[in-house]
């Protein structure tokens, strides 16, 4: 029976095959089913290599994976996508799915030939799709992979039910960077939980596995901390412009760590300080180191605020900022912020800059701080996150530091791309959707060697954006181009064909209602 079943979907695919090929009756973009390296992937893999056929991804198939619950979760989020996209109901791991003709195998193996522990290899044929991966990681970005794989129209011409053909070879892949962030402001102005998630969500479908969350500013703080509750009574309830603001709870922000650990993403909470503080020194005036009486702001000036930086209370409050928030938090990082501290004496700033790297290594994290930090004696165990000064980039690596690149000029996502740009600033740069991908991030810095970068981080400031639509109108497309510039090496990327790849990222953009910039400079299809 079963050899029956597994010649009769031989027979179907290979028929559809025949008039795919030929036809392709609805496709509006005619590009051959069956050939893997057309595939529009983003990031585009390290090696494809195609054989000409396909795997029929249709309702008799089933989903196994390797018996953790780790791996498991991931056939399980592979399955609830394709649910929410095809309508499909895959089983995982259902105990009729040994007998099956089409499985998706999802598999732990330590025998790959990359080490990362992100690397996946995808192996494609006729009845199956094998997927290895050393970590649920690994599995998890290969899951990304098929997913962009499927193509948007079933071919339901011949077979009893819709079929998906998915393009048959071998795929080896893995990064070239271990971080690959984004950061949102929720500062400026509050984004609700559920518009963090779909944020966290659409980046993960490029194999991001950072997410920084800007939780502190000037205008608003918008995380509850228990044991000063005014930060939040007081300090969470405005925005620039004078809106609302709003904060998250500790529940809240919990659901926001495991959505985004369901991505195999890890979210890094940052604490702006001591400058960006005036929402906290509003709440608890006795943390003000200005002397002058504090307001509430709701401006988009910089620079203007600072913790007093010779008071014990200070670091009492900060003991518990940073206690409460490393319970909650996962992540092996703290960010500390440090930027822009123009209302604290240097030799302030560096004493508190050494005063909240020890606080933060007591609660077990490692510190994460803006280019500004490297002026302080920090440890080799802290991170320094270049925005705008190279030289302090290099002191901090010099030291032993790891870097993240997130230059203003070329990672800003809060940068307009051009002069007609309806939301955005461009203080550092207009930054078209061409230039946001064409750098490498090896290279941009003079003197910074390879092996002292960490990653790459496209940071979203919120002065001009507070909903969905207007994030994503400053993210899309330039996010999806910085997701390949942290995974694919400088070699394999080339924009001619990043950008015909980048094309084809409309069908899901448009089904996941994104707002994206309808940059002249790409060749979109009519919507
Ligand atoms: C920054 O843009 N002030 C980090």
């Amino acid at each position: 029976m079963k050899t029956f079943l597994f010649l009769k979907s031989a027979i179907i695919v290979s028929c559809i095959l025949v008039i795919a090929a030929c036809t392709s009756p609805k496709t509006k973009i005619n590009y051959p089913p069956t050939d893997l390296s057309n595939a529009a992937l983003i990031p585009k893999p390290i090696s494809m290599t195609p054989t000409h056929s396909a795997f029929g991804l249709d309702s008799t198939t089933v989903i196994l994976t390797s018996a953790t619950q780790d791996f498991e979760n991931v056939g399980q989020f592979l399955a609830k996508k394709l649910r929410a996209r095809l309508d499909l109901n895959l089983p995982v791991n259902a105990s009729e799915g040994e007998a099956a003709e089409r499985t998706i195998m999802i598999h732990q193996t330590d025998s790959l030939n990359m080490d990362s522990p992100e690397a996946y290899e995808l192996h494609i044929s006729n009845d199956s799709v094998l997927l290895s991966a050393r970590t649920a990681a690994g599995a998890f970005r290969g899951i990304q992979t098929l997913r962009q794989l499927i193509p948007e129209q079933s071919n339901d011409t011949l077979a009893p039910q819709p079929m998906w053909l998915i393009p048959s070879g071998k795929i080896e892949d893995a990064p070239n960077f271990t971080y690959r962030g984004a950061m949102l402001d929720v500062a400026r102005h509050f984004f609700t939980v559920e518009e963090v998630k779909k944020y966290i969500d659409l980046l993960a479908y490029y194999k991001y596995n950072v997410f920084h969350m800007h939780l502190t500013d000037d205008q608003g703080w918008r995380l509850e901390i228990k044991s000063w509750p005014k930060l939040t009574e007081i300090g969470a309830q405005t925005e620039v412009g004078g809106g609302p603001g709003g904060f998250y709870t500790q529940e809240e922000f919990k659901e926001l760590v495991a959505y985004a650990a369901e991505r195999h993403m890890q979210l890094i909470p940052e604490v702006d300080m001591p400058g960006h503080t005036n929402a906290a020194c509003f709440a608890y005036p006795i943390l003000d180191g200005t002397g002058k009486k504090i307001k509430n702001y709701t401006g988009t000036r910089v620079g203007f605020s600072t913790f007093d930086a010779r008071k014990d209370t200070v670091y009492a409050f900060l003991d518990d900022v940073v206690r409460e928030i490393a319970a909650i938090s996962p992540s092996p990082y703290f960010h500390i912020g440090g930027d822009e501290s123009h209302a604290t004496k240097k030799a302030d700033y560096i004493y508190f800059v050494e005063k909240v790297e020890e606080i933060v290594q007591r609660h077990g994290k490692r510190m994460v701080g803006w280019n500004e930090i490297a002026q302080a004696d920090i440890s080799s165990s802290t991170v320094a996150q270049l925005w705008n000064e190279p030289h302090n980039a290099l002191i901090a690596a010099e030291n032993g530091s790891k870097i993240i690149l997130s230059p203003a000029t070329k990672t800003y996502l809060d940068m307009q791309y051009d002069t007609r740009s309806k939301h955005g600033l461009h203080w550092a740069a207009y930054i078209p959707v061409d230039d946001a991908y064409n750098w490498d991030p090896e290279t941009f810095v003079e003197g910074l060697p390879r092996e002292s970068i960490l990653g790459i981080e496209a940071p979203l400031w919120s002065e001009t954006i507070s909903n969905s639509a207007e994030l994503e109108y400053l993210a899309f497309p330039r996010a999806i181009g910085y997701a390949e510039l942290g995974w694919t090496p400088s070699e394999q990327r080339n924009w001619e064909d990043y950008k015909k790849r980048l094309v084809r990222q409309q069908p899901f953009l448009d089904s996941n209602k994104v707002n994206y910039y309808r940059s002249e400079r790409i060749e979109w299809e009519a919507p």
